[in-house]
């Protein structure tokens, strides 16, 4: 295996459609109107030196290290950016062209440390490559003095450093966090041999805004900036292509390794969904791998109250395979079930359901996607027929005008929020529904939200309904396309419930909080400006009505015809990396793989032929019901696979009451986590570097997974699963997962043309993906929807039973920040702690002072379900009246706050509104205490002696 190595082309390619032909050192060679010479040469395979470009950024013309000569023109042109123009001949090597590239080269090598066989780069350094490409042999000007300032190393950051020493002030590091990351936390400070490249104002790396998101590490084209991992193991020797594994943009990487060891982990320019971008956790965040308290070895035990007790795979596997049977003929098929994640492949997800449904024999299968993004599947599937966004990332290139509701993508979709930030930069305007002023409404260098409707939790429904109303009442409605492609019956009936008084901006002020002023102009500019996108996320999801605010965003859409080409659509933003996936590969009770009911006979019955049982017809329990069965006594062992319900679902006391009150809790995962507290049997999860498989990114992007190194466990995720299925007498055989998506393929539709040869060959496929398609399908709906016609769905506002009162006056609502990742069990194990060691409660000033609460103080948070502690941010982000705070440390316990209210169509919890009190307090809560003191009784593991 080798390094798998990207053509840097220089320049970006043109997008231009004109083809312009040249002649470049004899060769003609056709490129797109608006091609750099740079580029044109390189699509012949002649490599112009270059220092200063890179095809990640736009041409900047200053190491003067490009020239060329062009017939007919004077002087020596830089080819990065001199663009093409037809009939153009170009020579790129002749002796003054030599020359002049050596000079250049000797001033930049004179004021560059010359200790190339004890760098961190050496190698893998483009100034090296560049001294050899010109032939550079000797220097004339010394290295040393004053003139050669070196203001010392930054180690601040905990994954890169900065050597300004070896900086050759090219920029590219400044371009990057401008151009491809958004953040501009980089300038050129000084002047002549005193230029160094600055973070903010004399700041260190970590004190600045950088955000960590290595692109300009990426583009340094020496060792100034490099990655401590490369310093600390040495260069990377080969590479392989994977997905990350955090969230749903489902970013492609190259993992270099040395031998066995990930050395780090570079974003893949041809990666569709991140265009050769990363974020903090998929760049640097993959620690967790190796981290020590990785369990490797499966674990038994009788009770919770014993230690865990280790044992071979096959002790384990029988143990939980007889729990399991003798549970079954104790209590009855329908007695025990299993959860499948969305952080594992499809390939081990679609086999976790088929062993629930075949092996089991009843339907009990759920998933976490259950509470995220189930309203997203039940909402677009009724207004379109599909169960998933309409468009790829690129689409968004295209944008005139962006909706963001319920979703803060600079946290929690970083590289998509870059790709955002870079089209908002051009131009395009963005309107923000969110109860808090997250950081695009503001706080963003160059950007500002042309609209922020700051609602107060739960009111999402009212305020996509009164937007709709002024696009009804104003004659905004694109007629033409609601005619051609929507039900108009339905339609009518929706116009003439939006156009009610009731609905209109200013009645839905007084319930929102949202000026009527703010949603007339928000809803004209989405109306008439063009491509008009929406983007959401769990905001829109996690309530009471989250399937109703889906409808709600798809009734937008539709009436103003921003459905069905690039730069519209219907956008939900996805949590985990594989949330998509896992609703896709039939993880839920009711539905078989692509999104297929199971009292469907038909479907049914091509399950049932291929996999050699009869399944039942009648949909399984969700989560939820499993619990509540849990405790009355009828449901008595779960398989969860990948997922912590104890710290993830609503409710907590309520999960653990279930978990304890069942015979068998098998869990599978990386770490001893908050659910496996109630675990009898403990089996060791692989990461996503240890496997082979497929994740689904939010674009309907299925991306291979692939194995870079062994999994420490001893066996991929699927494996265990193919174990614990033998055990319990139903055998399934796979000798690789490409087997498992064969059959994903067969049995369902919108998968058929997909296969791991097809992945290969295309890079990814976003389905539906059969005859019809292909290659896929960028975006979907675009001749007609997939249920026919387009369905309006009448969206009356009902509030949420959840109440502000005298006893808890406050709103409080969660949600996610940039270095963690959901329950924080991979990112709290990495160094990304630096940047966010515990949650936080923020709190308007003008509520934190009624109370006497100071910036840090600790704070008792208290709802009608329960009560934890934590330390208060006072700041203005948040509204007077509304209450934020993560949920990703398991001692915050957030989740005990929460109540059980959930979705009316999905059961998808209500975790974004509820209604607490804020008071100051010392310290934990009796039950954080007991929590605390129960997990650390509960994660014993007994000496091995004792074991054998
Ligand atoms: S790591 Fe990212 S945010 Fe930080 S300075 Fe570099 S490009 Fe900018
Ligand atoms: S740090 Fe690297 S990318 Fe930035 S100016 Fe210096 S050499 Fe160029
Ligand atoms: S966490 Fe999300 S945005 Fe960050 S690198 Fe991974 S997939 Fe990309
Ligand atoms: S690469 Fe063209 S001027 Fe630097």
């Amino acid at each position: 295996m080798s390094l798998v190595q990207e053509i840097d082309y220089g320049t970006p390619r043109s997008k231009a459609t004109r083809q312009v032909t040249l002649t470049i050192d004899g060769q003609a060679v056709t490129v797109p109107e608006g091609t750099s010479i740079m580029r044109a040469a390189m699509e012949l395979g002649t490599k112009i030196p270059k220092l200063c470009a890179t095809d990640m950024l736009d041409a900047f013309g200053s190491c003067r290290l490009c020239l060329v000569e062009i017939a007919g023109r004077a002087g020596t042109p830089a080819s990065c950016t001199t663009p093409v123009a037809a009939g153009m001949t170009v020579r790129t090597q002749t002796d003054r062209l030599k020359r002049l590239r050596r000079g250049v080269m000797e001033l930049y090598i004179s004021d560059h440390p010359l200790d190339c066989l004890t760098c961190s780069a050496n190698g893998d350094c483009e100034l090296q490559d560049m001294a050899g490409a010109v032939g550079l042999r000797d220097v004339r000007y010394g290295t040393t003095g004053e003139k050669h300032p070196n203001p010392g190393k930054d180690e601040s950051n905990p994954y890169f450093t900065y050597d300004p020493s070896k900086c050759i002030v090219c920029s590219r590091c400044v371009r990057a966090c401008e151009e491809v990351q958004g953040t501009f936390a980089l300038t050129i400070a000084g002047r002549g041999f005193g230029s160094v490249v600055s973070p903010g104002m004399e700041e260190s790396f970590l004190g600045s805004e950088c955000v960590s998101c290595g692109a300009c590490v990426q583009a340094c084209p020496t060792a100034t900036l490099n990655e401590k991992s490369v310093i600390e193991i040495g260069a990377p020797e080969h590479s392989v292509v994977t997905t990350c594994a955090y969230c749903g943009v489902g970013c492609a990487f190259k993992a270099e390794m040395r031998g066995d060891e990930v050395v780090r982990m570079i974003p893949y320019r041809d990666g569709k969904a991140n265009r050769g971008h990363s974020c903090v956790k998929g760049r640097f965040a993959w620690g967790y791998t190796t981290h020590r308290e990785r369990v490797l070895k499966p674990m038994i035990r009788a009770k919770v109250s014993d230690p865990w007790r280790e044992v071979t795979w096959d002790e384990a596997i029988g143990h939980a395979a007889f729990e399991f049977k003798r549970i079954q003929a104790t209590y009855g098929k329908g007695s025990i079930g299993g959860i499948t994640s969305s952080r594992c492949t499809d390939e081990e997800t679609f086999l976790v359901q088929k062993l629930i449904r075949a092996g089991f024999g009843n339907n009990n299968v759920d998933t976490c996607a259950r509470v995220c993004h189930s309203p997203t599947g039940y909402g677009l599937s009724t207004a379109f027929g599909t169960s998933a966004g309409t468009q790829d990332f690129d689409s968004v290139e295209h944008t005139d005008v962006a909706i963001l509701i319920g979703a803060n993508p600079t946290d929690a979709h970083p590289v998509f929020a870059s790709r955002l930030k870079r089209r908002l930069r051009q131009g395009a305007r963005l309107i923000v529904i969110d109860p808090r002023a997250i950081d695009l409404v503001d706080k963003s260098p160059h950007i500002r939200a042309a609209h922020h409707l700051p609602l107060l939790p739960g009111t999402n429904v009212a305020v996509l309904t009164a937007l709709a109303h002024v696009i009804v009442t104003e004659g905004l409605v694109d007629e033409t396309f609601v005619r051609e492609r929507c039900d108009l019956d339905e339609f009518q009936d929706w116009a003439a419930f939006v156009a009610e008084p009731r609905n209109s901006p200013e009645a839905v002020a007084k319930v929102s909080g949202v000026p009527a002023e703010s949603i007339r102009q928000a809803a004209r500019l989405y109306a008439t400006g063009r491509n008009g996108a929406i983007y959401y996320g769990l905001g829109v999801t996690e309530h009471s009505q989250g399937s109703t605010t889906v409808m709600a965003i798809a009734n937008l859409a539709m009436a103003t015809g921003n459905i069905g080409r690039p730069g519209v659509g219907v956008n939900p933003l996805r949590g985990q990396n594989n949330v998509q996936g896992s609703c896709d590969m039939g993880s839920f009770p009711h539905e078989l793989s692509g999104y297929r009911h199971i009292s469907g006979d038909a479907t049914r019955q091509m399950f049932e032929a291929l996999w050699g049982v009869t399944l039942e017809k009648e949909p399984g329990l969700r989560i939820n019901n499993m619990l509540d069965a849990a405790v009355e006594g009828s449901f008595r062992g779960i398989y969860i696979q990948g997922e912590d319900i104890l710290q993830s679902d609503p409710d907590t006391r309520h999960v653990a009451a279930g978990l304890a009150a069942m015979d068998c809790v098998v869990v599978q995962d990386l770490f001893l986590n908050e659910t496996a507290n109630y675990a009898h049997v403990f089996l060791p999860g692989s990461t996503f570097l240890e496997k082979n498989g497929t994740f689904i990114n939010a674009e309907r992007r299925i991306q291979l997974v692939r194995k870079v190194m062994a999994p420490r466990n001893g066996y991929e995720d699927w494996q265990i699963t193919l174990m614990l299925a033998k055990a319990m007498g139903y055998d399934m055989h796979y000798s690789h997962p490409s087997e498992i998506m064969d059959e994903i393929a067969r049995l369902t539709p919108t998968f058929a043309g997909v296969s791991f040869k097809r992945l290969e060959e295309l890079g990814s496929i976003q389905w539906p993906c059969n005859d019809k398609a292909p290659d896929g399908t960028p975006v979907m709906h675009i001749n007609g929807f997939v249920r026919g016609k387009g369905k309006f769905v009448v969206t009356e506002y009902i509030p949420t039973d959840e109440r502000t009162g005298p006893r808890f006056p406050l709103l409080l609502t969660t949600g996610r920040i940039l270095s963690q990742y959901n329950v924080g069990a991979q990112t709290r194990r990495t160094d990304n702690v630096v940047w966010h060691a515990e949650d936080r409660l923020e709190i308007h000033p003008h509520d934190a002072e009624l109370r006497g609460i100071r910036d840090g103080d600790w704070v008792r948070l208290a709802s009608r379900a329960g009560e934890t502690t934590l330390r208060a941010l006072i700041t203005q982000r948040v509204a007077p009246g509304v209450v934020y705070t993560t949920f990703h440390h398991p001692d915050t316990q957030a989740n005990v706050i929460t109540t059980d209210f959930s979705d009316w169509a999905t059961n998808c919890p209500e975790y974004k509104v509820t209604a607490v009190q804020i008071t100051p307090s010392n310290g934990p809560t009796k039950w954080q205490e007991d929590y605390v003191a129960q997990a650390r009784q509960s994660r014993r593991i007994a000496p091995l002696e004792a074991a054998e």
